[in-house]
């Protein structure tokens, strides 16, 4: 998800001395690790249970210094429409900060995104990646952005079909989840006109328009289904589309992501092709042309800074 709130957050409103200092790592296997990072998914631990940052209260806490913008929750009645309607979520009733609380009597989904501008869960993402950070490096070098997700959500909570532009490691802190998750590589279920429109800021609302390509039934025949419980994290490589479904009375699950040197170079890429293919001309995707992939990384920073493109 793109930047797009401020990154200040008055330090009188964090009380640190409630939240005494506490590693964190992530348990990783390196040679799955490096057979399959950025392709398809697999399992990692952790330990992050019983985390001080990480139970309802706290989150709770931390829902009340995030910006508005940086908080989405609803009631959760749309049931299966909300694989394919999320605008058929409806507006909860209590505030976001109580939703949290009140999750095991009242229905609810919420989610609290890019949680690093909270310093004490910047650290916590921070802790957290720098166990992914020595095995990235070997394959996609050149980890910036490091960007934290909570997720609270009742049973049968679906988050809808959708990708991200970053890479993931999803955690499952508290209760179980099934991800229903497909290969990034598949243009059937994501085409590439998709991501490209994505990343040149077309759609209905530019921030969101990775969730706006509408899920098929027949997609689910091509799913990789990921049980998760407590304790498990799964990796989701760069705009691999899925979705995510809760089965326990209560869920909390908290997402690390990051992008890389190459996702950087490649999202120009995507942007100029998106802009291209308005014109009748199908573009090389990024990663398959290195002629095309730099006259387009290029092109697009250039035109992007001289105003062109004000889509
Ligand atoms: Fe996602």
């Amino acid at each position: 998800m793109e930047l797009y709130a401020p990154s200040f957050i008055p330090p009188d409103t964090i009380d640190a001395r409630q939240h005494p200092a506490r590693s964190a790592r992530l348990s990783v296997d390196a040679d799955t690790f490096v057979g399959n990072f950025d392709k398809r998914p697999f399992y990692v631990r952790h330990e992050l249970a019983d985390h001080p940052l990480l139970q309802l209260p706290a989150i709770a806490a931390l829902s009340q210094r995030l910006p508005e913008n940086l908080r989405e929750w609803n009631t959760e009645k749309a049931g299966a429409l909300a694989f394919t309607r999320p605008d058929t979520l409806k507006t909860h009733h209590l505030s976001c900060h109580d939703t949290i609380l009140r999750v095991a009597e009242e229905p609810a989904r919420v989610l609290l995104l890019q949680i690093e501008h909270d310093p004490l869960y910047k650290r916590l993402v921070d802790e957290l990646l720098e166990s992914i950070e020595p095995l990235s490096e070997r394959m996609r070098p050149g980890m910036w952005q490091r960007q934290g997700f909570l997720f609270i959500s009742s049973r049968s909570a679906l988050t809808p079909f959708h990708f991200d532009p970053e890479y993931n490691f999803l955690l499952q802190i508290s209760g179980r989840k099934t991800i229903f998750m497909w290969d990034p590589a598949n243009r059937y279920v994501l085409p590439a006109a998709a991501i490209d429109d994505y990343y040149a800021g077309f759609g209905r609302d530019p921030r969101y328009s990775n969730r706006e390509h509408a899920y098929r039934d027949e997609f689910m025949a091509s799913a990789w289904r990921l049980p998760m419980e407590a304790g498990q994290g799964v990796h989701f490589p760069l705009h691999a589309p899925h979705a995510v479904m809760t089965e326990s009375d209560v869920s909390i699950s908290l997402s690390i992501t990051f992008r890389t040197r190459r996702s950087k170079f490649h999202a120009m890429v995507h942007g100029a092709n998106a802009h291209v293919r308005r014109h009748g001309i199908e573009p090389p995707a990024p990663g398959t042309s290195r002629l095309w992939d730099a006259v387009a990384n290029f092109g697009y920073r250039a035109a992007r800074k001289a105003g062109a493109f004000l889509a």
